[in-house]
Order: C-alpha cells, then sequence, then structure tokens
C-alpha cells in the first residue's frame, strides 16, 4: 500500500491497477472513495472484499459528465433539471438502468446488486475527474473505510481503516464537503430521499418541487444499515452541557466550558463548516476512549439533516 500525491505518473499507475481490477483510494469532494472499474466483476467483487461490505448494498457509479452517465440510465425531465444545477457535486441521483445499452460495454450487475437502477453521481473533485475521464470507464465507489464505520475525509483515514487491502491511496488532503452525497432516487413515481448529504433538501426542493422522506428514524438507502458510522465511545445527542468522564462535540457558542479535549463543530453555527470537520472530530475525541461524547444540539435544515443522519446512527449503533 502506498500514500502518494497527485501527479501524471500517478493517474497512470491508477489506470492500470483499475484495468487489472484492483482498487484504488482517491478523493472526491465528500469523502475518499474506493474505486474500481464498474464494468469488471471482480474489481467490483475486490471493494466487497476490501471493504467488507455485503454483497446485498449496492454502489454509487461515478462519471465524469452527465452524458457519460446518460450512457448507462435513463434521464427523466427532473434529473436534468438537477444535474443542470448540481453536476459536478454532491448529488447522487437513482434512476432507472439502461436494460442493453449496446454501444458501452454493461456495467457489473454485482455493482448495483442486480436492481433495476443505478446511482449514478458527477464528483466535482479535479483528481477523480481526471481520474474518470483518463481511465474513460465508470467507476464504482463506495466511501474507502470498513463497512460500519466513519467514512475518510484525509488519506490517513484511509489507511487507519484499511490499512495494507489498498495498493494505492491518492493524497487530495483533507475533502471539503466532508459528508457523503445526497442520494435522491427518481426512478418512482414520485422522487425521494434516500439519504441527506452534502447538498440541502431545501436546494434540491426549489429545483423539482416536494421531495418524500421518511418521518421516522434515520433514512435509509436500501442496504444501508442502521449500525454505521459508528465510533466506538457512546454519544450522547442534545446535549447541552458534558456530564463527568464525557467529552463535548459542539456547535455554535457555547455556555458550557469546553477544556482542550473537547471540540467545536463550528463555533459560529456555519452548518458547511460542521459537516467538513464531523467525521474527523468524530475519529479525534473517539481516540481519546472516554465514557462517552456529549453532541450539542445541531439545527436540522441545510447540511444539519445529513448531519443530524449521521449522529443518530453513531448513537445508535453504540448503544
Ligand atoms: O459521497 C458519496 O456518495 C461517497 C463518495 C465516495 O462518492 N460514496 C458513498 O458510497 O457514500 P457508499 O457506498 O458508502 O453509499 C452508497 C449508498 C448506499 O447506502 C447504497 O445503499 C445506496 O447508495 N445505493 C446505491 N445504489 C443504489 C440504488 N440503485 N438504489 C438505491 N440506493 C442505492
Ligand atoms: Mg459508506
Amino acid at each position: 500500500m502506498s500514500i502518494k500525491l497527485f501527479s501524471p505518473e500517478v493517474l497512470e499507475e491508477a489506470c492500470h491497477l483499475l484495468a487489472q481490477g484492483e482498487v484504488v483510494a482517491i478523493p472526491t469532494e465528500t469523502v475518499y472513495g474506493l474505486a474500481a472499474d464498474a464494468t469488471l466483476d471482480h474489481g467490483v467483487a475486490k471493494i466487497y472484499a476490501v471493504k467488507q461490505r455485503p454483497e446485498i448494498n449496492p454502489l454509487i457509479i461515478h462519471c465524469h459528465s452527465a452524458s457519460q452517465a446518460k450512457l448507462y440510465v435513463n434521464f427523466t425531465p427532473q434529473a436534468e433539471a438537477l444535474a443542470e444545477r448540481f453536476w459536478p457535486g454532491p448529488l447522487t441521483l437513482v434512476l432507472k438502468r439502461q436494460e442493453n445499452p449496446s454501444h458501452v460495454m454493461p456495467l457489473s450487475l454485482l455493482a448495483s446488486a442486480g436492481l433495476d437502477t443505478l446511482a449514478v453521481r458527477i464528483p466535482s473533485h479535479p483528481m477523480a475527474q481526471a481520474l474518470i475521464k483518463a481511465y474513460g470507464k465508470p467507476l464504482a465507489a463506495p466511501s474507502a473505510n470498513l463497512s460500519q464505520t466513519i467514512s475518510p475525509t484525509c488519506a490517513l483515514d484511509v489507511v487507519a481503516s484499511l490499512g495494507t487491502r489498498v495498493p494505492l491511496v491518492i493524497d487530495g488532503g483533507p475533502t471539503t464537503v466532508g459528508v457523503e452525497s445526497t442520494i435522491l432516487d427518481l426512478s418512482g413515481l414520485t422522487p425521494q430521499l434516500l439519504r441527506p448529504g452534502g447538498i440541502g433538501l431545501e436546494e434540491l426542493e426549489q429545483e423539482i418541487g416536494p421531495i418524500e422522506k421518511p418521518q421516522t428514524g434515520p433514512i435509509r438507502a436500501p442496504g444501508m444499515m442502521e449500525r454505521h458510522y459508528a465510533p466506538q465511545t457512546p454519544l450522547r445527542l442534545n446535549a447541552l452541557h458534558k456530564k463527568t468522564g464525557e467529552v463535548m462535540l459542539g456547535f455554535g457558542p457555547l455556555d458550557t466550558i469546553l477544556n482542550q479535549s473537547d471540540l467545536n463543530l463550528s463555533p459560529s453555527g456555519n452548518l458547511e463548516e460542521a459537516a467538513a470537520n464531523l467525521f474527523r472530530m468524530l475519529r479525534a475525541l473517539d481516540q481519546q476512549k472516554t465514557i462517552g461524547i456529549a453532541v450539542s444540539p445541531i439545527p436540522s435544515h441545510g447540511l444539519g439533516l445529513a448531519i443530524n443522519d449521521r449522529l443518530k446512527r453513531a448513537a445508535t449503533s453504540s448503544q
């Protein structure tokens, strides 16, 4: 395993590995991804093996442009409008898979776990863009961490989670968005939010009108397990103060006293900044091995929906 900074040589090495059905960890604007050639069954199978992920859970297909995505899925007018406004960027669309795309190499059925839909996304990160363009075929890529652990937001997180299982990690520094993409299902009669993420629900609704979202519990994409994004240390949500022995993960200006071991997602109460810090700070607090992490209340608008979803999952799993 090696961590390498981006260069033309590294790009070439990555393409070579992908063509052999190997996995490569790459930066995206949301979190680091574990990429494989989406047309190769053995490449996709390697992703599941390295992540120790149950095979029923489908993967997101990363393309360099909407026109490349259209080779594999059927676009709807709503998909057109959203792609126009939010691609490239942290939005994944679930659309009907094209029946028999004869003009391109078909995608591995394993990548979408046999479903008749595909989740497609166009990452905006320049290194991810460069790699998908240079490689010429779409890449299947889940987050580059062991199944049920916190998603990686820097190259060292990938190594901490996957160690020597990945031959190459491309280091693009810390990710800017910090939570995974928003997943919107446009394959049915009404648009459905499957996972809140890097683009707020309100912004999507501005473009296409009302979006359905489950009313109770964490929102689930099929195969998205409740136990996920899990630190070892128990989380206590909506905490105004910390109790003896706990560390604090704050948000906004606080009236409780923080000390050096505590962290604040965004002292000014900025949700974008909080999302970008979320996974890194959860990791850092988890490493202190305290009896608990007290988490400030986070408003549920904009990126707050995604932040609260991840926190709820992390809290569920530690109970
Ligand atoms: O930001 C992101 O989306 C990151 C970066 C690497 O692009 N990727 C990511 O992938 O978070 P992953 O595999 O950790 O999460 C993908 C989610 C899963 O929960 C899966 O169930 C859902 O997408 N999914 C994939 N294909 C689907 C489909 N056809 N229908 C419904 N959900 C799908
Ligand atoms: Mg993941």
